[in-house]
Formats: C-alpha cells, sequence, structure tokens
C-alpha cells in the first residue's frame, strides 16, 4: 500500500503533532463521508490503518490526547437538514451506543482472549457471530410492543427513524411468546441483502441517479429517507445482536439472544459458543470463505465474552466494550497490471481518471477497468503506468485500485501526467477551490458535455422523452441538434431523413416531445442541466420563486434564502443566468411552449408574512414541502436555518431539539402549527370565531404582535 501503515518508530514531539493533525483531519472528514454522505472515500481497510497510526502515536505522546480526536469518539450519523434527508428528531441513548475494537490480525483476538482471562479466570465462553455489514440500530420495546428506533448518531444522542423501521418487513411491531421484560432494548444492523441492492442500484442507473457505492451506504441512506413506504421498497432486513436492559433475567448473551429469538425478533443462526482460541480460529477460517455464499454483505467475525456478568466486570473504554472484538475480513483484492489510464469527460465537465487493466478475476467476475477517482488519488497512490496494482470490489459496483505493489515495480514505469486540456475539445482544465476534480471549463462547447446534457435533458425525471443516448449521437452528429431547444424545432421530414427513422418511431419520438410541454416548472428546470442543481434543488427553487423570470433576475442573496441553497449553488446559477447563451435558449425553450412557471402562479395568496423569513422544524399535519409553499404563497420566505433575519420558528410534533435551543437562547419566537393556520387564516380574511376567541384571551400575545 503506498500510505503509511503502522508507526514503527518514534516521531520527535513537534512531528507528532504535525502527523496527528494530518491523520485527524483525513479521518474526520472520513468518517463524516462515511456516516452522513454515505459516500466513503476510503476503503474500510485504509481507513483502520490511519487509525491504528494515529492511535499508536497517540500512546507514545499520552498528553497529546485530546477529546475531540477520532480515536476517543464513534464516527456520527446524525443528519442535518440535507438534500432528500428530513432532519429526525434526536433522542439520547439509555446506554451508550458504542463500537468495536477490531482487528485484521489473529494474534491480536488471541492478546485480546489473554486479556480477558487474566481478569476473569478460565471459566467462560465465546459467542463468535459474523459482523453484519450494515448500519446499527437500537430498538426499544415497550410492553412487547416496539416504541422507538434509533440510529447510533454520535453514541450519545441518535437520530429517531421509527417510522421508517416499521416498514422493514423482519421487525415485528409486537412481540410474540412470553417472558419478555417490560422494556428493553435491542440492537443490529440495518443490512441491505445484495438481490436488492442490485435491484436498487439498476433502477438508480436507469434514472441517472448515482448508484450507491455499496450495500452499506444503500441500507444507511434508504434508513434515513424522507417517506417510509419508500424504505419499505427498498428491501431492508435486520438482525440483532445485543440485549440491554435493567435486571434481565439472563446468565448470557446467548440465552438473551435465544429468548429474543423466541419472541419473533430477527437473531442469526450463524452464531458459535466457542470454549477458547482454536475453536474461534475455526469458526474465523469457516466464514472466511463461506462468507461469499451468503445473501449478505459481512465484513469480520465478531468475538464476545457470553457470560454477562463478566462482560460486566470487564466493562468499556470511551469507545469500545472489553468484552468484544471484531476480527475484520481484508476486502477481496487481486493484483494486476496497469495497461493504461483514460481520462473521461462527464456531463458537468468532471473528469475522471479510469485505469485500464490488465482482466483480472475478482469476486467472480472479470475486471478491465478501475476507478482512481482524482488526481489527488492519483499521487497519493504514487500509481505509474506498467505497475501492479490492488484493484478491491467489496461490493462496490466500480472496482477500485487501492494499493500499488512496489516491489514488482519495473524499470519501464511510466509516471502518468494528469492532462491540462480536456481530452475531448482541448480547453485548459481548472480545478475550483475545495474541488477534487478537474472541469473542462467549455460547457457550451465541449462535444462530450453538450451530449450529456442533451441526454440529461431528455432524461425520465427531466423531459421524459422517450430516445436513447444513440438518438441524441445521431441528432448531434448530424448538426439537428446543438442545444435542448432544438428538438423542438425538429420535423418529422428531419427525422426521416435519418438512417434507421421509420414514420412510425419518428412520431412516437415527436410525441413524446410534445408530452414534454406538459412537464412541470421544477422538472424543466432540472432539466437545464445547471451545475449542482439537482432534483430536490430544482423543486425547492421552483417552489420558492415560481417562475424563471423571478429566478433568473434573483439576487445571490436572495438564492441564499432557499433551503438547500449554499453559496455553491447560488453561484452556480447566477453564472448561469448571467450568460446570454442561456438566456437565449430559455426563450427558445418558451417559445416551443415548455412550462416555465408554477401552476399556481396567481400570485400569492395574501401577504399576511410579507417581510417575514420563517424557519420550520419537526413533523407537520401536512408534508413539509406543502408546508413550504405555504409560507411562500402567503408572502413569507422560508429559510433552512436560524439567524438574525428569523422572525420566527415554526415548529411542529419533534422539532429538532438544536434548533429549539437556540430560538430559545436568542430570544426568536416559536409558533406552533395551529397558531400559524390561525395566523393564515387571518391574512386570507376568512377569521373564524374560534380564532377570535383564543386571540382574546391569549395570555401571550408576542406572537401576534409580529403581525
Ligand atoms: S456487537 C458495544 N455484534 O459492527 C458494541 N456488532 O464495527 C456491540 N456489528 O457498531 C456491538 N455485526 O454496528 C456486534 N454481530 C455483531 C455485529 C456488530 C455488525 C457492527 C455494529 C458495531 C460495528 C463495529
Amino acid at each position: 500500500m503506498s500510505f503509511k501503515r503502522g508507526q514503527e518508530t518514534m516521531l520527535t514531539r513537534e512531528e507528532a503533532i504535525r502527523r496527528i493533525q494530518q491523520l485527524r483531519e483525513t479521518l474526520s472528514e472520513s468518517n463524516r463521508l462515511y456516516y452522513v454522505e454515505n459516500a466513503p472515500v476510503l476503503s474500510d481497510f485504509e481507513f483502520d490503518a490511519l487509525m491504528k497510526e494515529l492511535s499508536d502515536i497517540e500512546k507514545q505522546h499520552p498528553d497529546l490526547v485530546t477529546p475531540d480526536s477520532p480515536t476517543q469518539h464513534v464516527g456520527s450519523d446524525l443528519s442535518g437538514s440535507r438534500q432528500g434527508n428530513k432532519e429526525f428528531a434526536q433522542y439520547p441513548h439509555r446506554y451508550p451506543m458504542l463500537s468495536l475494537g477490531n482487528t485484521y490480525d489473529i494474534t491480536e483476538v488471541e492478546a485480546f482472549a489473554d486479556r480477558a482471562a487474566k481478569s476473569i479466570g478460565n471459566s467462560f465462553t465465546f459467542s463468535c457471530e459474523l459482523k453484519f455489514d450494515g448500519t446499527a440500530i437500537c430498538l426499544t420495546y415497550r410492553n412487547g410492543v416496539l416504541f422507538r428506533a434509533l440510529t447510533r448518531g454520535d453514541g450519545t444522542v441518535g437520530d429517531d427513524v421509527t417510522e421508517n423501521v416499521r416498514h422493514i418487513s423482519n421487525i415485528p411491531q409486537k412481540l410474540s411468546g412470553s417472558g419478555f421484560p417490560d422494556e428493553f432494548e435491542i440492537r443490529g444492523e440495518i443490512y441491505m441483502p445484495y438481490k436488492a441492492f442490485d435491484r436498487l442500484n439498476e433502477e438508480r442507473l436507469r434514472d441517472e441517479d448515482p448508484p450507491f457505492a455499496n450495500p452499506r451506504n444503500a441500507a444507511s441512506g434508504s434508513l434515513k429517507l424522507i417517506d417510509p413506504e419508500e424504505v419499505g421498497h427498498r428491501g431492508l432486513e435486520c438482525t440483532l445482536y445485543h440485549m440491554l436492559g435493567e435486571n434481565l433475567p439472563f446468565g448470557t448473551h446467548d440465552q438473551a439472544l435465544n429468548a429474543a429469538k423466541s419472541w419473533g425478533l430477527p437473531v442469526s443462526d450463524k452464531r458459535r459458543i466457542c470454549r477458547n482460541i482454536s475453536e474461534i480460529e475455526e469458526y474465523i477460517r469457516y466464514w472466511d470463505t463461506e462468507r461469499k455464499f451468503l445473501p449478505f454483505a459481512t465484513d469480520g467475525i465478531v468475538i464476545k465474552v457470553n457470560e454477562l456478568p463478566y462482560q460486566t466486570e470487564l466493562g468499556y473504554t470511551a469507545k469500545f466494550p472489553r468484552w468484544a472484538v471484531a476480527y475484520k475480513f481484508k476486502a477481496e483484492q487481486a493484483l494486476t497490471k496497469l495497461l493504461s489510464i483514460d481520462y473521461q469527460v462527464g456531463r458537468t465537465g468532471a473528469v475522471t481518471p479510469v485505469a485500464n487493466l490488465e482482466p483480472v478475476q475478482l469476486s467472480g467476475t472479470v475486471v478491465k477497468r478501475a476507478s482512481l477517482h482524482n488526481s489527488d488519488q492519483m499521487e497519493l497512490l504514487d500509481i505509474h503506468v506498467g505497475d501492479y496494482v490492488y484493484v478491491e470490489k467489496g461490493g462496490e459496483i466500480i472496482p477500485k485500485i487501492t494499493g500499488v505493489e512496489l516491489s514488482r515495480r519495473g524499470t519501464d514505469v511510466t509516471l502518468p501526467r494528469f492532462p491540462d486540456r480536456c481530452p475531448d475539445c482541448g480547453t485548459l482544465l481548472v480545478r475550483d477551490e475545495g474541488e477534487a476534480k478537474y472541469f473542462c471549463p467549455n460547457t457550451d462547447g465541449c462535444p462530450t458535455q453538450i451530449k450529456g446534457k442533451l441526454v440529461h435533458f431528455i432524461s425520465r425525471k427531466a423531459m421524459n422523452v422517450i430516445a436513447g443516448d444513440a438518438t441524441i449521437e445521431q441528432l448531434y452528429s448530424l448538426g439537428l441538434v446543438k442545444d435542448p431547444a432544438d428538438f423542438y424545432s425538429l420535423s418529422k421530414e428531419d427525422l426521416l431523413r435519418l438512417e434507421g427513422w421509420k414514420d412510425r418511431s419518428a412520431q412516437r419520438f415527436l410525441d413524446s416531445l410534445e408530452a414534454s410541454k406538459k412537464v412541470t416548472f421544477d422538472h424543466v428546470l432540472f432539466a437545464l442541466g445547471i451545475r449542482y442543481v439537482g432534483e430536490s434543488t430544482a423543486k425547492e427553487l421552483a417552489s420558492y420563486f415560481k417562475n424563471i423570470d423571478a429566478l433568473s433576475a434573483a439576487s445571490r442573496e436572495e438564492l441564499l434564502q432557499v433551503e438547500d441553497v449554499g453559496e455553491v449553488i447560488a453561484d452556480s446559477l447566477t453564472a448561469y443566468f448571467k450568460d446570454g447563451k442561456h438566456l437565449e435558449m430559455i426563450s427558445r425553450l418558451k417559445a416551443a411552449g415548455l412550462r416555465f412557471e408554477t401552476e399556481s402562479n396567481e400570485g400569492p395568496v395574501s401577504d399576511v408574512l410579507k417581510g417575514k423569513t420563517i424557519v420550520i422544524s419537526g413533523n407537520f399535519s401536512i408534508p413539509r414541502e406543502k408546508m413550504k409553499q405555504l409560507i411562500v404563497s402567503h408572502g413569507g420566505k422560508n429559510s433552512g436555518s436560524l439567524s438574525g433575519k428569523t422572525s420566527f420558528l415554526l415548529a411542529g410534533e419533534k422539532p429538532g431539539p438544536e434548533k429549539m435551543k437556540k430560538a430559545e437562547a436568542e430570544g426568536i419566537p416559536v409558533i406552533s402549527e395551529e397558531d400559524f393556520m390561525r395566523m393564515l387564516s387571518r391574512g386570507s380574511g376568512d377569521e373564524t370565531e374560534e380564532t377570535a376567541d383564543n386571540k382574546a384571551g391569549r395570555p401571550d400575545n408576542r406572537q401576534l404582535t409580529l403581525f
């Protein structure tokens, strides 16, 4: 591997400080990408090696350990209100939800067993289990009924995903059998079996959504979906492996899990009680091979002290139990020769290096190409064309190169040079600050980008025109379509002159174009392919600005008022609408009859919220999207975060505790849904008697003086 592993030599204090800082930054960012974005950049092995290096340096320099070091806390999966993810209510864990110490080295499992024996003697057993590769969940059952489901969060507080979990088919709402405690917690893993994962990714590729990198990411992404029904369609499953509660009536972990199984809870039947290290090793050896035939992903074996009183005696560190350890399997790797590197340009102009490899067998398929991500990754790996490289799949669709076997480097290798010009149109590439990728800035002249944009324009979630990539290639190469507006001036005669077109196919294409004129404004906006404006941002923008004229005239500050719009998106939008070519194309699309305004564009229903900036939090009796529309239709502005400009926080059920705390600290009024609806009905002139009564009788009229 090209990154440093382990820290064999003692570092000077200055070196240690520098390396610790580097490692903490890399690990924290990697934790965020893994747990929050569900888009990991490091393999588990790389991550674990860097974590071990940090922990080794901290052991040598204990005074440099700080509480915020990634060695001292578990990675956090808590969500903010990001695109596609609602804010979940958060609740504290009754017992901290920790991680597991892990190793790739069997001698460290032996050391774990020896340490345990030193503390608790020799009369104990081990429960050996599969380490399921999913996302951790904590279920609470009260009187035999599922009461709450929390994610691990930051280990202390978790996201409440109860409604989503109710749609996972093997999690019972009600326990069967008898003898369960009045209240207990049971923790486990939500995972996505390979079959469901493949189906989901096929669907996403068809819809031109980015596929999930692996089943683990797909599981944690799906668990945090907005729509519980959709969660039900994702094919998630659960396995439970740790029961907690006050005075549980069991002597061993194994008995607790057997009881859980008898109450109808999903518990793995692949567990085994081992009496010594050789039985543990036998279990590891067996599953290292057999796991390849399981229908779901596993990434190791968990070895636990089985007797509960001994678990209590051994206790916990800040991050791990001392009574369990994970032995992790290395992802399957293949070693092969790097023949050449292609640089591919995407629809947005991003240039991705792709390795061409000497074909090699890996986990049942032949791998010929692998991703190299970006130029930083190439540098980090110190990769040369002609090198022998390690390729990993580990459940991921596109294999990636994870290391170079330097001992096999020949003398004829060559250092690849990331191109400074676009491989398609020759324009000088640029790299914006904070971006990992190089881009071709010739957005409107680079053939690959133009074709990519045309394909995007007609795709299902955009204009939904029935045509494939080959049609676009044909129309573009013959000069018939150079931008999306050209589609709408095509005639049947134009099409019939092209090779392979018949009356029926031409008519079908033209009908489909005609039908696309009914596509709503948010989809049209998405179809324009403005950089960083995805489906959900397009929806937010359409519902906020109502029409393209208001949107294209909006200042950066106004754009920043829209939920989901940060500086990067605001800058991209202003740059897009500054370009005369884009405005000209939009006016041709308008003339063709495409919809550039939302349906209910009759103006605001009232101006009762004029000048008010409102932040919403929690669940309402109507979908959040509708609530935001309501605010806008009454003249108000919806904003994602509390600031000095916020007029009030509209709090539904289970509002975000952080927002509530901040509102209180900053004296920002908090208004309930009920009060809010009353305000609106006053504004629309249909005030009811009941409202008037309430108004008169309200002891705290701070909210009313707002209007
Ligand atoms: S026991 C106190 N058992 O692996 C920690 N964890 O990398 C108790 N995992 O956080 C956890 N399979 O999310 C346990 N059979 C198993 C597991 C398992 C998967 C996960 C779990 C844990 C992570 C650590």
